[in-house]
């Protein structure tokens, strides 16, 4: 089976093709033949040396994908042959706090990832893709579908009548847009240009921001739009650049929910902006396997249909991943296997 590899971690000429050996499924595992994978920021950060966390050379990248189960190991009973499947952005968090493995477990950065012809993974590594949506569409969920699930169902979930700010038309975003107004929330975007406007107006959008136009966009999402009161939830991609202005926005008793490193510049925070927000402030990792299953859940119901900007033949993966860093993109970006 054909599998790429980031040989080395210095720029997109390290993905390299490779023929590999057909991986066979032990006790309590399944073989996943691969029919789609989506890209997100951390899998193009890991290879140009952006990513937050530790990241080896020559793994497999990727995290998210769909497939079938093309065989069952011994024990398995959760899944058989022919079932169709996507993966757990975190194979072995099940619930609780997020285990102390989850670094030397995340797929392309501590583990091999998933942008192969197949793969082998136990049966709780994966959970089913309803058949409303094709595998192109169930390989966005795993990672940006959850983190937007995670960031809007912290401690006050979101509900009718709330306020969601979120930033940009990235994978993550897009999603938190689509979540937000399916429960009822009022949504406010930023983006940097008109184009990209109006397709999170025709997402739902209520009020769009043009942040290289309204460049002090935090004060201006909380005294002209929310009349001084503040937003509800940040759905925070940006990073060290965006944050303080995020800061502004929200509500006193809100939440400014961490997600993202987007942003080069590193300004630092202001301890008594912060405090003074009155803002709550958590930081997320995706989401434990409970929470896949309630977003695939939510999603089916809801008729969410992910926002798919392009699709890649398995051969054309690089121009993917070069896709992604132009960040040009609206939504999720595809690679068919
Ligand atoms: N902690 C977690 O659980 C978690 C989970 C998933 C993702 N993340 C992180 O969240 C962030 C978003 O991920 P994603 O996969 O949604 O990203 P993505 O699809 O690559 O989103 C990129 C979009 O963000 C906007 N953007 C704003 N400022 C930017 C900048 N300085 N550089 C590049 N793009 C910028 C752009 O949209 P506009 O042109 O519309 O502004 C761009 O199209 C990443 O940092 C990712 O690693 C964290």
């Amino acid at each position: 089976m054909r599998a790429y590899r980031f040989d080395a971690l210095n720029s997109l000429d390290d993905l390299a093709l490779h023929d590999e050996a057909m991986p066979q499924p032990q006790r309590g595992e399944v073989l996943v033949k691969i029919e789609a994978v989506s890209l997100n920021y951390r899998d193009l950060a890991v290879v140009l040396g952006k990513y937050v966390g530790p990241a080896d050379a020559g793994l497999i990248p990727c995290s998210d994908a769909a497939g079938v189960v093309a065989a069952v190991g011994e024990g398995v009973r959760a899944f058989k042959v022919g079932d169709r499947v996507i993966s757990a952005f975190h194979p072995r968090w099940f619930g609780g706090r997020i285990p102390l493995t989850a670094a030397q477990d995340a797929y392309g950065s501590g583990a091999d990832g998933w942008l192969a012809e197949c793969k082998v993974v136990s049966q709780e590594a994966v959970v089913r893709l309803p058949d409303s949506l094709s595998f192109e569409e169930g390989s966005t969920l795993p990672c940006a579908a959850v983190t937007a699930w995670t960031a809007l169902s912290g401690a006050a979930p979101i509900r009718a009548g709330n306020t969601v700010l979120t930033l940009g038309t990235g994978g993550v975003s897009i999603f938190a847009v689509q979540l937000a107004k399916a429960l009822g929330a009022t949504v406010i975007a930023t983006t940097s240009g008109p184009a990209k406007a109006e397709r999170l107006v025709a997402l739902g959008a209520d009020h769009v921001v043009n942040y290289n136009e309204v460049t002090e966009w935090g004060h201006h999402v909380r005294r002209q739009v929310t009349g001084g009161v503040g937003v509800d939830c940040v759905v925070e991609v940006g990073g060290p650049a965006t944050v303080n202005q995020s800061i502004t926005a929200v509500r006193a008793g809100g939440e400014v929910v961490l997600i993202g490193f987007l942003s080069e510049e590193n300004p630092g925070i202001d301890y008594f902006h912060l405090k003074n927000s009155r803002a709550v402030v958590r930081s997320i990792g995706v989401g434990d396997r409970p929470a896949l299953e309630d977003l695939v859940r939510a999603v089916t119901r809801a008729g969410i249909r992910p926002v798919i900007d392009q699709v890649f033949a398995f051969d054309d993966a690089r121009a993917a991943f070069e896709r992604l860093k132009s960040a040009a993109h609206v939504g999720k970006i595809v690679i068919k296997v």
